[in-house]
């Protein structure tokens, strides 16, 4: 099997990597073996969305800027073993358009120069609180709010003490107590340094006082024999934190919205010890309450049982038969938007037995089926509480979009999500789906097919439509 040296390609096409795998956090042999893939399966070079595009070897400089365009940060370098990582860090900050403008205390230049910190940054460094050449005045307060982002990397104990403490006796303390911008650590020391009540103590107070952090990790420390929690978090670990940062809040279109969602099976009893169900996992539902979560909704999760861990941020009620998801339901009105993913039991037993049904001469016990209440319709059909959007699922393993349309007009909601769960295609209990949405418009239904996604990708999906019918009609409503 031939191989490939990347150090061995055309100066244009390493640019191009190594742009193109820094934009996708990637590392250039999985942006190859990206390319590769995409190229061979014939798809349009999917992850090319973020990758620049470049003409010629200097191509850096004329590269397409990103979100966080003019991302401004001040690094300050503590004295530590880990400074040298903070030299590559300056490397995967510029990689991602982001200006960096180096800050280094004494102890720093014990390990790295500022000289290094000033070449790859492409700035002047910064070492001294009174420094009559910098064109700053009073360049503490400049360089702590000259930025979008403070980092420190590596933060040394000394320097997460004199933070918590507020001290201000050299550039490093001065700009981050003069700072009005958010800060972030990548602590980096010893592990008996790290796990010092001191430390503890100042770390805590740092949280308080809204210090975001990264790592330390666990692992080898530069002293010999020694290992534990206290290695600085690696360079692209810091830069992926940065650009959380940076990045501007997610828009939360559905902020103010209350959405209930059902998800998962129900399980009607036979008798104490043994049910009805079927095998629906609560995937989707639960990556619907996820997804609406995300947008910023106020969302109650009810829930049959199911082998997944409750989403954070969403209210949960679990529940085991139909009717006691009909209850929690109905306890849960008013609601804006309600989503019925739950694979509800149609049928329970009519008297399920209060002891353990036993084997008898008499042959099997006799049980009768009757049908549980339906809780799309149910809800669909209220006069009063009716959420004004009811969304329903139909699975179908025959007659789709026919038999779609026809639980839409039957059960009297407005959108259908329609899968098809024959064994063959594994939706059920799968990660992915394959669905129809079906959206009753006046007396027509328009049919919307979305190709085969994940559950999170198809919960992404439907938010973003709900958000978007809610966006046309909120002014039609306030007007
Ligand atoms: O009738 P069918 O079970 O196919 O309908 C599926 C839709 O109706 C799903 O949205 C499901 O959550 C809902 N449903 C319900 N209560 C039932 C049966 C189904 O809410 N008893």
């Amino acid at each position: 099997m031939a191989s490939l040296t990347i150090r061995k390609l055309d100066e244009t096409v390493k640019t191009y990597l190594r742009l193109r795998s820094a934009g996708n956090g990637r590392s250039l042999e999985e942006e190859v073996r990206v390319i590769l893939g995409d190229l061979i399966q014939g798809r349009p070079e999917s992850s090319a969305a973020r990758a620049p595009s470049v003409a010629a070897p200097d191509a850096q400089s004329r590269a397409p800027r990103r979100a966080h365009d003019e991302a401004r940060v001040t690094l300050i370098i503590g004295g530590g073993v880990a400074a040298y990582k903070a030299l590559d860090l300056i490397r995967r900050l510029k990689e991602r358009s982001i200006h960096v403008r180096c800050v280094l205390t004494r102890a720093a230049q014990q390990f790295v120069t500022p000289l290094s910190a000033s070449a790859l940054s492409n700035e002047r460094a910064y070492t001294d609180l009174f420094d009559p050449s910098s064109e700053f005045d009073a360049g503490h307060i400049r360089l702590g709010r000259d930025c979008d982002l403070i980092v420190v990397a590596p933060a040394t104990a000394d320097l997460m003490a004199k933070m918590a403490q507020g001290h201000a006796d050299d550039l490093a303390s001065a700009i981050l107590l003069a700072a009005n911008r958010p800060i972030l650590l990548a602590p980096a020391m010893n592990p008996l340094m790290w796990n010092n009540a001191a430390t503890r103590r100042n770390t805590a107070q740092l949280a308080r006082d809204g210090v975001a952090m990264i790592g330390p990790n666990a692992g080898e420390m530069a002293e010999a024999h020694e290992a534990g929690v206290g290695r600085m978090a690696e360079p692209l670990e810091i830069a992926a934190a940065v650009e959380k940062l940076l990045r501007p809040p997610p828009p939360r279109p559905l902020a103010g919205k209350h959405v209930l969602i059902t998800a998962g099976p129900t399980h009607e009893p036979i008798d104490p010890v043994r049910y009805i169900a079927n095998r629906s996992s609560g995937k989707q539902g639960f990556a619907i309450a996820t997804a609406a979560q995300a947008a910023g909704a106020d969302v109650t999760l009810i829930s049959g049982p199911v082998d997944l861990d409750d989403p954070a941020g969403v209210r949960v009620r679990h529940v085991e038969s139909a009717r006691e998801m009909l209850a929690q339901v109905e306890a849960s009105l008013p609601v804006d938007i309600a989503i019925f993913a739950a694979a509800v039991a149609d049928w329970r037993v009519a008297q399920a037995g209060e002891q353990k049904l036993k084997k008898t001469s008499a042959g099997m016990p006799p049980l009768q089926l009757v049908e549980n209440p339906d809780i799309l319709a149910t809800i669909s059909k209220l006069r009063e509480k009716r959420p004004p959007l009811v969304i329903g699922f139909a699975a179908e393993t025959e007659h789709l979009i026919a038999n779609a349309k026809a639980k839409l007009a039957r059960k009297g909601c407005d959108w259908i999500v329609a899968n098809d769960v024959s064994p063959a295609t594994g939706v059920m209990g799968g990660d992915r789906n394959t669905v129809h949405l079906l959206i009753r418009d006046g007396g027509a239904i328009s049919v919307d097919s979305w190709p085969v996604m994940t559950k999170e990708q198809v919960a992404t999906e439907l938010v973003g439509r709900i958000a978007e019918t809610l966006s046309v009609k909120t002014p039609e409503k306030t007007s």
